[in-house]
């Protein structure tokens, strides 16, 4: 699997979440065995990129290559000017984002409004690739199968993308529309599939091994991209990577693993994040991994009243520590459904 000239160690992608896959956890995602890691959106706009939120997300220091960065916004030029801007801090893909639902990004015309207006899509590709193609980085685009039902218009998109220099194109299998509602389909990725000869990855709904094969096979698709499954739940790429290999199921993570995976995670994020909002935001990290785990609700509860870093690592250390002498391996069920997508998108 390669995205231009540069080669992937496996077709298993952590999909780029805004509020979700900074540095840390793409890292960790790659760690256990994701092959490439998008990172949350950057945005075009100037004026922001001094901000703290946006500073943090074009920091990669000591990210694995190779390091893609996403980014939204509705300008041709700006976005040109935010794909150099990311590959002189370090990118050496760039993602265009076509496929977030916001309403503050679609407002301003943003994400997967964009597949509204194709030229105006492929004017924003054409010019992205143009201001790449000398630093020699690949630029892909990351969709939604149209903006409603009766606009799915993916294939035309990823067609003209394709001519426009487009090296790789990721469709997630929902209108805009839909947001994360209903399921994802998949017969508009192979369509996207059939029509170009750029790589296509599949995403949307993809939370099992079975499910990851089945997903490949009745597309087509190069590559599968996984989002909200993954959450609190970074193994499911070896787990998939295993299934793929072998097809037989890896037995669920240790407890042991788990915790230690999680203590990794937590003091990576507490580097980029510091003590103040390291502690506030790694609770949501904490709370994917218990949520389905015996006595993991009350766990994610008590999590919101301690408020210092190595209070709250302590407190997640023991709390594994407790349940390894009771379990050695978690429960193989999938994590219940990330509750807070709604207010994340
Ligand atoms: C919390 C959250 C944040 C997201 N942020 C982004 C983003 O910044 N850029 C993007 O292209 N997609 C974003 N997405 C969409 C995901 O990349 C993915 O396309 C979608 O969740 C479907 O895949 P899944 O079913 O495996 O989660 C986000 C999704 C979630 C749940």
């Amino acid at each position: 699997m390669r995205i231009g000239h540069i080669q992937l160690a496996n077709r298993l992608f952590a999909a780029p979440m805004a509020g979700v896959t900074d540095r840390p956890f793409r890292q960790l995602c790659r760690r256990l065995g994701a092959g490439y890691a998008v990172s949350e959106m950057v945005t075009s706009r100037k004026d922001l990129w001094s901000s703290l939120k946006t500073s943090r997300r074009a920091d990669h220091t000591g990210e694995a290559a190779p390091i893609s960065v996403q980014i939204a916004g509705t300008d041709a030029a700006m976005m040109a000017e935010a794909a150099v801007y990311n590959i002189e801090r370090g990118a050496q893909i760039i993602d265009i984002n076509m496929g977030c639902p916001a309403k503050k990004v679609c407002n301003q015309w943003a994400g997967s409004a964009l597949m509204r207006d194709e030229a105006l899509a492929l004017e924003i590709a054409e010019a992205v690739v143009t201001a790449c193609a000398p630093h020699g980085v690949p630029v892909t685009l990351k969709m939604r199968t149209g903006w409603s039902a009766a606009e799915r218009n993916a294939v035309r998109i990823a067609v003209g993308a394709e001519r426009a220099g487009v090296a790789m194109i990721t469709v997630h299998g929902r209108t805009r529309e839909q947001g994360y509602k209903g399921s994802a389909e998949y017969d508009t990725v192979a369509a996207v599939k059939a029509a170009v000869r750029v790589p296509v990855v599949a995403n949307g709904d993809i939370d099992t091994p079975a499910k990851a094969r089945e997903v490949l096979e009745t597309t087509g698709a190069d590559a599968i991209m996984i989002g909200r499954a993954a959450q609190g739940r970074p193994w499911i790429f070896r787990e998939i990577a295993h299934f793929l290999e072998t097809g037989a199921t890896l037995p669920a993570p240790q407890v042991s693993e788990a915790r230690d995976w999680l203590l990794e995670h937590l003091e990576d994020h507490y580097g980029l994040y510091g003590e103040q909002t390291g502690v506030r935001s790694a609770r949501k990290h904490i709370g994917w991994t218990v949520q389905s785990l015996p006595g993991g609700p009350a766990f994610r509860a008590r999590m919101n009243t301690i408020e210092t870093c190595a209070a709250q690592a302590a407190a997640v250390a023991d709390w594994f520590d407790d349940l390894a002498a009771r379990t050695e391996r978690l429960p193989s069920a999938p994590a219940a459904e990330p509750d807070d997508v709604a207010t994340l998108q």
